[in-house]
């Protein structure tokens, strides 16, 4: 097929898809952020009924952006979109390789993008699964990530960093249980853990970002474990003082909370 001819079918696809999901002319980035495949992924979700409209930014990153958007139901959705083009694949690749649930990924940089995103998914699942707070997971495809909206009348909860806790042992306390579960029960290291990646949803934490997590056995997880215990106690220094080795040890002794979440749910 001639390139003419194949670019005169994507338009022509594109047109019938154009319809089916709301917002996205409307949105100011919308033709800095959407190239044509993302636009194409974001058509697939709607046609698919995840999607039902795009309503506006939430966050505008260098590798990612995050849109405020509805179901068919009106239900609020965030909606993660990573963008290929700015990417860091060499960093990403780190946190990828050597996790048995990704044996065989494309290496182009379209490939470790999906991957990237899919390795969110899954590791939201996982961490849901296993009773954290975390968003739960809606769907996925290609680069863009669906999944519920933490905050409150389209207002996103602001992340830890931005909050002043007025009763911050209790949100630790809280904090650390989340951590402990997605260790012990989820077998996961968030392995980019940090008070940016944490929001604060009426006083209580919900953990987000969960791109770079890794399974507890991968090549580097001990160290991104402890890079995410050393971050935790240097945030809470603030509040109170904090010993790094009780704090690792609560996290990893993870007695009575081996069960799979199944144990827990019959
Ligand atoms: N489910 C959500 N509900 C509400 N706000 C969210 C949600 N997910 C992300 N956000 C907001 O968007 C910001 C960016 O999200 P996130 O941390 O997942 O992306 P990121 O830091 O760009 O990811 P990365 O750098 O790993 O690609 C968050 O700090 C938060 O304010
Ligand atoms: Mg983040």
């Amino acid at each position: 097929m001639s390139v003419d001819k194949k670019l005169s079918r994507l338009e022509a696809e594109l047109d019938k898809l154009r319809r089916r999901v709301r917002g996205v002319e409307d949105l100011k980035v919308a033709s800095e952020v959407f190239d044509r495949a993302t636009l194409l992924t974001l058509y697939e979700l709607a046609n698919k009924g995840y999607i039902d409209v795009m309503q506006g930014v939430i966050k505008t990153g260098k590798e990612s952006n995050v849109f405020f958007a509805r179901d068919r139901e009106g239900n609020p959705l965030a909606v993660k979109i990573h963008r290929v083009a700015t990417s860091d694949f060499k960093a990403m690749s780190r946190y990828i390789e050597g996790d048995p649930r990704f044996p065989k990924m494309r290496r182009t940089r379209r490939g470790i993008v999906y991957t990237w995103v899919r390795k969110e998914f899954k590791n939201l699942e996982r961490a849901h699964l296993a009773g954290v707070r975390v968003p739960r997971p809606v769907a996925f495809r290609n680069n863009v990530l669906v999944m519920e909206f933490v905050g409150r009348d389209g207002v996103p909860a602001p992340m830890l960093k931005q909050v002043e806790l007025s009763n911050p042992e209790e949100f630790f306390r809280e904090l650390l249980r989340n951590v402990r579960l997605l260790y012990c029960r989820a077998k996961l290291v968030h392995a980019d853990l940090s008070e940016y990646n944490i929001l604060v949803e009426e006083e209580r934490p919900v953990i987000i970002d969960l791109s770079s997590g890794v399974v507890r056995d991968h090549p580097h997880a001990q160290e991104f474990f402890d890079r995410d215990v050393a971050n935790l106690v240097r945030y809470f220094r603030r509040y109170f003082s904090v010993d790094y080795k009780e704090v690792h040890s609560y996290i990893v002794s993870c007695g009575g909370d081996h069960g799979v979440p199944e144990d827990s749910q019959g």
